[in-house]
């Protein structure tokens, strides 16, 4: 059998007999160049200069192969360069958003406030002050009362607007294309922000509409007529809110729950005694040490002497309509003596006041029993409801510190049998120890809301018991 040759010799033999170009003389190398001698030669020859020809050759091939793959790849390049400078371009510009009312100084606003989940929002307030509309409502709800007893009213977090009367879904076009979907109004102390595309919408006549999305621009403008055909007299036309394009939906009316009745007129009172709020701040829920509520208001109600108090703006309003309703029903030696406390002021009272309070009534203790004791009736810090700025405690002028002295007095009777028609409830009764986790506190009330104090009266339970049978 023929041995084969192994593949290390061969290629030690093709080393040996492969022609250096370097080693080729001058006249040689241009020989090959010209290609004269490629003819002539034989596929047999075995001289270097053969040798020589061949190989030149076959780096002409492998160069040129080199320049069309480089080219190739070159082209890939700038093809997918290109490409992604196109796909950059054609991104929508999340450039800060320009408003342009009429011919009013143009304002931004930053891109991520302008659009909240693809949704680009107007501020109706601001909108309103150039449309001349009339403006009404509180925090949490707002009506624009334009021309022609057409108007459109909005309620803070709410999946409903009201169009002239009618109750319609509040939808919204994403801002780049796509199906309406579901949104809300944010309205708050300052604003009151609305889908554009609703509000557009709404306008039957008198506001004209652009949105530039190349440069974020909006501009609403109001629409102007000739008064009596005279070009010179341009006039602006009435605004106009329609609902012809949105499913009416009919509003739910429900018998009331319960019948109030109250010894002076509470209509000043009522928008704000019926706003629910049901923050829990309790020792599974803590409120971080930030945490300050937004609308704090002072309370112009009777306050321990000197105290400047204040409280979340509803329950302020509704707890100066329970203070006037007590005062009519003949008990007036009541008073707030707490109400908004900060984190700092909590901390302050749970580690010095109340710390040195128990280290002093018994010495003996450790600092483990001294907190276990001041835990059963001071709040950690952050845990505090005082915090919410949703409570306060009451007293009356015979009492000398806050305790449960204050349950005999008629004060604390008149707060048990009433108190939920203003929207506020006992925070920590005698029963609910267990769950509250504080003692019990005849003076503490909380406001959480009309409809919501109602059920927890009625029902006899506490506010986390009231809170999870409505989250289940
Ligand atoms: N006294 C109540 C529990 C508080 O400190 O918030
Ligand atoms: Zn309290």
């Amino acid at each position: 059998m023929k041995k084969k040759k192994k593949p290390a010799e061969f290629e030690t033999l093709r080393q040996e007999n492969e022609p250096r170009e370097e080693s080729l003389s001058f006249e040689e190398m241009t020989l090959l160049r010209s290609g004269e001698d490629r003819s002539k030669l034989s596929p047999h020859d075995t001289s270097d200069r053969a040798h020589a020809v061949r190989f030149v050759r076959k780096n002409k091939l492998v160069t040129a192969a080199a320049i069309v793959i480089a080219i190739a790849l070159l082209a890939g390049l700038i093809g997918g360069i290109l490409f992604f400078v196109s796909w950059l371009d054609s991104r929508p510009s999340t450039a800060d958003f320009t408003v342009i009312l009429g011919e009013e100084k143009p304002y931004t606003i930053p891109y991520g406030d302008a659009v909240r989940g693809g949704i680009l929002y107007v501020d109706m307030r601001r909108i309103a002050a150039y449309a001349g509309m009339t403006v009404g409502g509180s925090d949490t709800r707002m009506s624009f009362a334009a021309q022609g007893n057409t108007y459109l009213r909005f309620e803070n977090d709410s999946e409903y607007a009201i169009i002239n009367g009618d109750r319609v879904v509040l939808t919204a076009e994403p801002l780049d294309g796509g199906n309406a979907v579901p949104a809300k109004a944010i309205i708050n102390a300052s604003e009151c922000l609305v889908p554009y595309s609703f509000f557009k919408k709404t306008v039957s006549v008198g506001l004209l509409f652009r949105l530039d999305r190349d440069t974020n621009t909006l501009q609403i403008k109001r629409a102007t007529y000739a008064l009596d055909g005279d070009e010179d007299n341009m006039v602006a036309a009435d605004i106009l809110f329609h609902s012809a394009n949105f499913d009416i939906v009919p509003e739910v009316t429900e018998p009331p729950k319960y019948e109030y009745v109250y010894t002076i007129d509470m209509t000043p009172y009522l928008d704000s005694i019926t706003t629910e709020n049901l923050l829990l701040a309790n020792k599974q829920n803590p409120l971080s040490e930030a945490y300050v509520p937004a609308d704090l208001t002072e309370l112009t109600c009777a306050t321990a002497s000197g105290r400047e108090l204040y409280l979340c703006r509803d329950a302020a309003t509704a707890l100066h309509g329970l203070m006037e309703a007590m005062i009519a029903d003949g008990i007036t030696d009541a008073y707030i003596t707490s109400a908004y406390r900060s984190y700092d002021r909590q901390y302050e009272l749970f580690f010095t006041t109340y710390y040195n309070k128990e280290k002093a009534a018994h010495p003996e203790w450790t600092d483990e029993q001294i907190y276990a004791q001041v835990l059963t009736y001071s709040a950690y810090p952050g845990t505090s409801e005082h915090q919410t700025g949703l409570c306060v405690d009451f007293m009356t002028s015979t009492m000398h510190d806050l305790d449960n002295s204050f349950a005999s007095t008629d004060a604390a009777a008149w707060l048990r049998e009433n108190a939920y028609k203003f929207g506020f409830i006992l925070r920590y009764p005698e029963d609910k120890v267990a769950i509250t986790q504080y003692s019990y506190e005849s003076w503490h009330y909380r406001f959480v809301g009309r409809d919501a104090a109602s059920d927890i009266h009625f029902s006899q339970v506490c506010l986390e018991e009231y809170l999870s049978a409505s989250a289940s």
